[in-house]
């Protein structure tokens, strides 16, 4: 039987570069999607997911993210005082209140491998689960909830995947399929940013991972690839011959908002389904 996964990675020590100047001081993962930031949505989906310990790798100068998940003793007051219930509840009894939230840093952005390499002491010989706050899905049940269902399936590592362009391949990590059934794909091998000529299929990796513990074995190495960065693909490839892989199709959307058009249509998407909004 798959082991539990009760913790989650949220690597946010990336620089943000996409959203200069907005990411000058504040973190890329602190943009709000309509009222609430890419790190909440987050922190949500992994709580449905059942996730209870989540550690976040941060980097210096992205004290925000630790402070949007401290109490506001003060704002909270003045709120009470002035009678703003609703608002009040935003904060409080609404805001997401997992068993336990750590922080580590990122000292240098050598990649999204070295990040998540950056949690290790945290997660120790458990399975664990990989979120990169800025794909944001739109999906009931939640992404990392329709992800654990398969994984108590399928055990091994699972990754969430979509379909791209073929023209899209180098911005990925790309699946080396062997069997598909349509919504889950077994993987026999894994390119990271492949040429759309290199390019095994299409299904490529989105951002959310469950995985277990043995990739630390392969990021203890450094070993750097595409980009001249630790890549959390190329640990993963490391331990194919071993642990099952699996890539799911997520019944939802997902919005890339590490890039502009992404995130403009998340505003978009996440407001019409609002009933306070969904009118104008
Ligand atoms: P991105 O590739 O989107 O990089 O990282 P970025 O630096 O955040 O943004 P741009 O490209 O400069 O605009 C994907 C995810 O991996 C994390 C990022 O924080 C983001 O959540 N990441 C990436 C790290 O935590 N550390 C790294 O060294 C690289």
């Amino acid at each position: 039987m798959a082991r539990p996964v009760t913790k989650a990675i949220f690597p946010v020590a990336g620089l943000g570069t996409r959203f200069l100047p907005a990411t000058k001081v504040l973190p890329k993962e602190m943009l709000p999607v309509v009222d609430k930031p890419l790190i909440q949505y987050a922190v949500e989906e992994a709580m449905e997911a059942g996730i209870e310990e989540m550690i976040m790798v941060t980097a210096p100068g992205k004290g925000a993210l630790e402070d949007h998940f401290r109490p506001a003793v003060e704002l909270e007051s003045f709120l009470e005082a002035r009678g703003k219930t609703e608002a009040l509840a935003t904060i409080r009894e609404n805001f997401p209140q997992p068993k336990s939230i750590s922080f580590t840093l990122q000292d240098d952005p050598l990649g999204l491998g070295h990040a998540v390499w950056c949690a290790r002491d945290f997660i120790g010989n458990e399975p664990f689960a990989v979120l990169l706050p800025d794909d944001l899905m739109q999906a009931i049940p939640g992404c990392l909830s329709q992800m654990m269902d398969a994984y108590h399936v399928t055990g091994g590592n699972v990754v969430a995947v979509e379909e791209v362009a073929a023209e899209l391949t180098s911005r990925y990590g790309i699946l080396d399929v062997i069997e598909d059934d349509g919504r889950l794909a077994r993987a026999k091998g894994l390119v990271e940013k492949p040429s759309p000529k290199d390019a095994p299929s299409r299904l490529a990796i989105i951002g959310r991972y469950i995985l277990q513990p043995e990739v630390f074995e392969h990021l203890n190495k450094k070993v750097t690839g595409a980009g001249g960065e630790i890549q959390l693909t190329d640990a993963l490839a490391a331990t194919l011959g071993d642990i099952a892989f699996h890539g799911l199709r997520i019944d939802g959307r997902r919005f890339d908002c590490g890039s502009k058009m992404g995130f403009v249509e998340a505003n978009i998407a996440f407001a019409a389904e609002r009933s306070d909004l969904s009118d104008g």
